[in-house]
């Protein structure tokens, strides 16, 4: 295993100044990120690095980008006012609407960005890690967009209950391998797709679905999600007679739709940030430091640094792990991170649905439960203003929730 690696590249100063800027070439946010991987994975990851450095600053690829996300992707994606919610909580919801982009959810921002790397690399198969299959559909939809072969890594669990998103997947193309070992969930599966990748290295891109794993993706996928953050900021700034939320909440798994989010209010707004996760995957509660899947951040493990098993009823938020940047976050005090459990998720999967129209993911659910439970309280004093990241559309959990329901439980194994 190789530490952090240092290479010729400096920031400019309001780069490094920024609080979600530019991490340089060692990946860290404080003590957290860097690039923990096999020797064989490091020139592939500094490769990787020096072409999104290059792409990122190249007008014509931003412009491919930018127009694929708006005429396949279906950007820019509305803010939209919750009335009857509101009036109910006392305070005022807005919804960044992620389930309406193509695709169902946020996934399909970060995957558009890097297949177009992908190709520019000369890399003609993709493979990915999915938990909740939102990122194997996505990654799957822009392999047929491009031609490119698709393989997708998910936990034999996670192929159970979300096996539309697997039945979608095959549709679209892609192959869909069931991993069996652990836990059969999603760190099983990127594992998996590591393992793949040392052995293709030469042939294959890996499409890593968050904010998570070793230098560059955390922070290039938060790049290629920073568009649901600056959209929101404008959007929320029109409604509010130019003034920005109070409080700006998403759900994190690995933590991408939240990083997406926070980055367009992380710096020169005083919205309160906060990050939810599944209580029984909350590795900002219950984790201590260490390092997984090429990257130092909070982690649950035990005394001898076991990773231990995450368990929540959302497949996307099913991971005993957060992105570094949610750490570093945290520890500077720019964002927070709280808990929802699956009995309240499931509640508020069915409030927003009446209230609003809107059925929401389980994961983006996680976001709504946290707002329902603390409006009205110092954190959401009534009268004040909040913005939610719905990440995704719920029609991949209907079927999942309606068993829960009607066998009167919260629990889906
Ligand atoms: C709809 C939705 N929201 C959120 C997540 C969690 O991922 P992240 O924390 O990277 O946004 C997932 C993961 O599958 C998802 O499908």
């Amino acid at each position: 295993m190789s530490g952090p690696h240092s290479g010729p590249h400096s920031l400019s100063e309001s780069e490094s100044e920024l609080i979600m800027g530019d991490p340089g070439p060692s990946g860290r946010f404080g003590e957290f990120g860097g690039r923990f991987v096999p020797e064989s994975l490091v020139p592939a990851c500094m490769e990787l690095e020096a072409s999104f450095r290059r792409a990122w600053i190249d007008p014509a690829f931003r412009r491919e980008l930018d127009h694929l996300l708006h005429s396949y992707g279906g950007r820019p994606t509305p803010v939209t006012e919750c009335l009857r919610l509101s009036e109910e909580l006392g305070v005022r919801v807005l919804l960044k609407r992620e389930d309406l982009a193509h695709t169902g959810s946020h996934k399909i921002n970060n995957v558009v960005g890097q297949a177009l790397l992908a190709r520019r690399m000369g890399k003609k198969r993709l493979i990915a890690e999915t938990g909740a299959g939102q990122h194997g559909v996505a990654t799957a939809t822009a392999a047929a967009l491009f031609g490119m072969e698709c393989v997708v890594y998910m936990g034999a669990v996670d192929m159970e209950r979300q096996a539309l998103n697997v039945f979608r997947m095959e549709l679209l193309g892609a192959e869909v391998r069931s991993v069996e070992s652990g836990s059969r969930t999603l760190k099983d599966a990127v594992n998996e797709a590591l393992r793949d990748w040392v052995a293709s290295v030469d042939t294959t891109h890996y499409c890593l679905g968050s904010v998570m794993g070793p230098h560059p993706y955390p922070w290039m996928v938060r790049e290629l999600q920073r568009v649901v953050g600056d959209e929101s900021r404008a959007q929320c700034r029109e409604i509010l007679d130019g003034k920005d939320p109070d409080v700006v909440v998403a759900c994190a798994g690995g933590g991408s739709n939240a990083a997406g989010t926070f980055a367009g209010f992380a710096d020169g707004t005083s919205s309160v940030l906060v990050g939810v996760e599944a209580a029984g995957g909350a590795a900002m509660h219950n984790g201590i430091p260490g390092v997984l899947h090429g990257m130092r951040s909070a982690l649950m493990q035990d005394e001898s640094g076991q990773i231990l098993e995450a368990e929540s009823i959302s497949a996307g938020l099913d991971y005993p792990g957060i992105g570094p940047e949610h750490a570093h976050l945290a520890a500077i005090g720019r964002a927070r991170y709280e808990t929802a459990g699956d009995t309240e998720v499931v509640e508020a999967f069915q409030r927003l649905s009446k209230t609003e129209g809107i059925i929401p993911a389980l994961e983006s659910a996680h976001a709504v439960a946290w707002v329902i439970r603390v409006a009205g309280t110092e954190v959401l004093p009534t009268g004040s203003t909040v913005l939610i990241t719905l990440s995704g559309r719920g029609d991949k959990d209907v079927a999942q929730v309606r068993d829960i329901l009607r066998r009167g439980e919260t629990t889906p194994r």
